[in-house]
């Protein structure tokens, strides 16, 4: 009877990557993944203010149409990094992205993106 190896039960995560951008720009949140990570469905969403789905890349397809607060303000790359524009003030929040490759294995990567008026120092 074979066994799962106990590295393929292990969640992978990186957090806390800070992005800034300007109210009226684009940005994009990138999608970083392990070496050699074949990714089967990958999740954006949207963790605070409001939690929901934002983008997904799900058998093959990318998918952006979700009713979310970025409905016409996301593009999801084939490289499944998230482009959001143009940005609002109120668009600041946390991001969080799940990739699941082919053996099932899972990546998490979650980021603070902070948008700030231009004019405004950003840390003020
Ligand atoms: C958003 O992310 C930052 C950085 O990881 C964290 O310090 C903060 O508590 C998070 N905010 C919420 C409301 O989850
Ligand atoms: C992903 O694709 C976008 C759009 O083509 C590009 O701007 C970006 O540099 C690419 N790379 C990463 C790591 O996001």
């Amino acid at each position: 009877m074979a066994m799962w190896p106990l590295w393929s039960l292990l969640l992978w995560e990186v957090t806390g990557a800070q992005v800034l951008s300007k109210v009226g720009d684009s940005v994009l949140l990138v999608a970083v993944r392990p070496p050699g990570f074949q990714v089967r469905e990958a999740i954006w969403r949207s963790l605070w203010p409001s939690e929901e789905l934002l983008a997904m890349f799900f058998q093959g397809s990318l998918e952006t149409l979700y009713h979310s607060r970025f409905l016409g303000r996301a593009q999801l790359h084939s490289n499944l990094s998230l482009e959001l524009g143009p940005l609002e003030s109120a668009d600041s929040g946390n991001f969080s992205m799940l990739m699941v490759d082919t053996r099932g294995q899972t990546w998490t990567q979650t980021l603070q993106l902070k948008v700030y008026e231009p004019g405004k120092h950003p840390e003020s």
